[in-house]
């Protein structure tokens, strides 16, 4: 059976390989019932995040973002797939052990602050700590008045919440998520409900607590604060965007990044197996998304040229689609291991740049970069191939 006794991360001994998944959702589903039948506000969500990142979730309203932000939390549980934070099965544990963990690892902001009234500030900051039982009275205080000191508003301590502006509000809700000093800040839409002044300000709170560690996932409307996160995750009906996309294409605008990944199909190739060889007829655009691959060149001798090592991010196959010629190389999984592509096939690639000419230059400009190293390859080996003539 699975035992769970609720205890905060600690990187050193639950974190095997600290660069990636403190957080991860692998297939996740989250159907909800509905009078018309069950409706998926999430389909097959496969997520990472790791330590440290300071990531936003932007998408339209009804998209998904804060049902995506409760399978974190586990506020709310999938109806598939699987939720690990920090190793722990988010998605198996009972209402009553998930608060403790959540109490502990997770400060949670929320778009309404969600304080209690009757309460003063201070006594809002501390409920965390007396909730996990943490800390002494004296250090409870002590460590609420260093919490409200760092959004800045130590000073407001003894007010009740109703006596704050919205900003002062939603800082105190801050420094509620990080009472128990959690390594993991989840917010909601946090400036929602703020003027851009006050949104600045809770931002830059949140810059530092990235700053000093903090692992923080984000949803904001904002656009502008959407630029200044290191990690934006997109999310449309109910899908993620694929974000090797928005990084390799950012001239294509949030609709075509949608159409895009829906059109976008993986296939995986072992080890040092060809993806497209040299002279077959082009049939698909290739993104590599996992892994890496050679590109080979054989000229007329049959001698083999290594051309280009090609990263996760990288594409081929384009030039061939928009010039209609076959491939002038051959890409192979590269030696190192297993490679992943995503693929468009002929007639979606065709749509893709027609609708994104910026894109569809970009392609055209590292395309022609490659041909033109590629012929001065040939030329200088002197073997001119006739079909790269
Ligand atoms: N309890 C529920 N029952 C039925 N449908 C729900 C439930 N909760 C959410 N949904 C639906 O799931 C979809 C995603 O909702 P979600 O709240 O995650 O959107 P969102 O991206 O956070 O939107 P917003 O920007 O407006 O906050 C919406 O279509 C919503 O109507
Ligand atoms: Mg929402």
């Amino acid at each position: 059976m699975f035992r769970f006794l609720p205890k905060k991360i600690s990187f050193n001994d639950t974190i095997e390989d600290s660069e990636k998944h403190l957080i991860q959702l692998k297939g996740v589903v989250k159907a909800f019932k509905t009078e018309a039948g069950d409706f998926l506000a999430l389909k097959n969500v496969n997520l990472s995040i790791g330590i440290g990142e300071f990531v936003g979730v932007i998408g339209k309203s009804g998209s998904g973002k804060s049902t995506l932000i409760n399978m974190i939390t586990g506020i709310d549980r999938p109806t598939r797939g699987e939720v690990f934070v920090a190793n722990n099965p988010i998605h198996r544990l009972n209402e009553n052990r998930m608060a403790q963990w959540r109490g502990l690892n997770m400060g949670i902001v929320f778009q309404f602050f969600q304080l209690l009234p009757i309460l003063t500030v201070i006594e809002n900051v501390m409920l965390p700590m007396d909730f996990c039982n943490l800390y002494n009275p004296r250090q409870r205080k002590e460590k609420a008045i260093q919490a409200l000191a760092m959004v800045g508003i130590a000073e407001q301590a003894n007010k009740l919440p109703s006596q704050l502006s919205g900003g002062e509000q939603q800082r105190v809700a801050i420094a509620r998520a990080l009472a128990n000093d959690p390594p993991i800040i989840m917010a909601d839409e946090p400036t929602g409900n703020l003027d851009s002044k006050t949104s600045a300000i809770v931002f830059e709170v949140f810059e530092k607590l990235v700053a000093s560690g903090k692992t923080i996932v984000m949803v904001t409307h904002d656009a502008d604060l959407a630029k200044k996160v290191t990690r934006t995750i997109i999310i449309a009906d109910g899908k993620i965007i694929e974000e090797f996309l928005t990084k390799t294409f950012p001239a294509l605008t949030q609709s075509q990044l949608v159409w895009t990944t829906s059109k976008l199909k993986t296939l995986k190739f072992a080890q040092g197996s060809s993806i497209i060889n040299q002279y077959e007829p082009a049939e698909n655009f290739y993104i590599v998304t996992k892994g890496e691959a050679d590109v080979w060149v054989k000229t007329k001798s049959g001698k083999d040229y290594h051309v280009d090592h090609l990263k996760r991010g990288d594409y081929f196959g384009g030039i061939c689609l928009i010039r209609g010629c076959p491939s002038l190389t051959t890409v192979r999984a590269d030696s190192k291991g297993a490679l992943e592509v995503a693929t468009l096939d002929k007639d979606s690639f065709d749509q893709f740049v027609k609708v994104s000419p910026a894109t569809r230059e970009i392609i055209q400009k590292t395309s022609d970069q490659r041909y033109q190293s590629l012929y001065d390859l040939i030329e200088e080996n002197n073997h001119v191939d006739p079909s790269l003539a």
